[in-house]
């Protein structure tokens, strides 16, 4: 099972990455890899990039996927539990990719099932598959080694977030975080970077370390989480890059999102050489392949 970035060790994390690298060279040499494999792709919230790129990952290595649809048209409209319909799907498949609002699914599911769970994002948890292609995208654009990186935005309720920030403690990243002061790191995931040694500084404004960066990753305020919608619009908008503000940074800074972006990262910077997160989007397929291909 793949469930949290703390089960990846560096050396975990750089074979998944050198295995991506072939695939990206030739995804047309792995076509038979998995020609019997079958892939569950159980999504309980909204995706694009994660489920297409774990669909297309399984194709490309010969498999196929079963998809359990849309919540609404699936049994568990009828109250049908998450345990009961990992073990249904499991019977029909090789692996689950599993995407679920409850922080905590993806390690419930994988206690009922025999095959491997993935977690695709488990509500303000963990989303490793998307830190094992972000720092693909890293390494690509400016290796691994003494980096430090800012990550910016909703950082409480961030999965993404508090995948990267685990998996970079292995890399013996740098990390500075800026956010609102309500939307700051949650303490278990402070709680285990300072127990790893990491080098983290907490801000409120980017402005106090933009210019040290090699990376920017920011992110979307996940309106979808806050209990009270005022809470919401008492930040939205705050943490927001344009190509002005971007003036000030390295020419070598490289920004990350994971996409999708709401309005954090104005579309002027999309034409500026410091943009890579479509093709951090696009790397989602070799590094899913890889670790499929890993995993099955
Ligand atoms: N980055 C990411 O998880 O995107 P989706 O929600 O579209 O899968």
């Amino acid at each position: 099972h793949l469930i949290g970035a703390k089960q990846l060790s560096r050396a975990d994390i750089e074979a998944v990455l050198d295995r991506a690298a072939d695939f990206d060279a030739d995804p047309a040499a792995f076509a038979d890899a998995h020609p019997d494999a079958l892939l569950g792709l159980c999504f309980f919230e909204p995706s694009t990039r994660t489920k297409m790129s774990f669909d297309t990952a399984i194709k490309r290595l010969g498999g196929d996927s079963v998809d359990m649809g849309p919540v609404e048209s699936s049994s568990v409209k009828k109250g049908e539990s998450l345990a009961d319909t990992m073990r249904v799907i499991a019977g029909y498949t090789d692996a689950i990719v599993l995407r679920h609002p409850s922080e905590g699914a993806a390690k419930l599911a994988a206690d009922f099932v025999d095959v491997p769970v993935i977690n695709a994002g488990d509500g303000a948890g963990q989303h490793p598959s998307q830190t094992l292609l972000d720092l693909y995208t890293m390494r690509e654009a400016s290796g691994l080694d003494d980096l430090t990186v800012g990550i910016m935005g909703d950082l409480k309720y961030g999965r993404t977030v508090h995948s990267l920030a685990e998996a970079l403690t292995t890399f013996d990243a740098r990390m500075h975080f800026v956010s609102p002061e309500s939307l700051r790191l949650p303490r278990n995931v402070r709680f285990d970077l300072h127990e790893s040694g990491a080098v983290v500084k907490e801000h409120t404004d980017l402005d106090a370390v933009l210019a040290d960066l090699d990376v920017l990753y920011v992110t979307r305020i996940q309106r979808e989480r806050f209990p009270d919608e005022n809470e919401y619009r008492a930040v939205a908008g705050e943490y927001r890059i344009d190509a002005e503000l971007l003036a000030d940074a390295r020419d070598d800074l490289t920004v990350m999102h994971p996409l999708p972006r709401v309005d954090e990262i104005a579309p002027d910077v999309d034409r500026t050489d410091h943009a890579h997160y479509f093709e951090q989007a696009h790397n989602g397929v070799p590094v899913r392949m890889a670790l499929l291909d890993s995993m099955l």
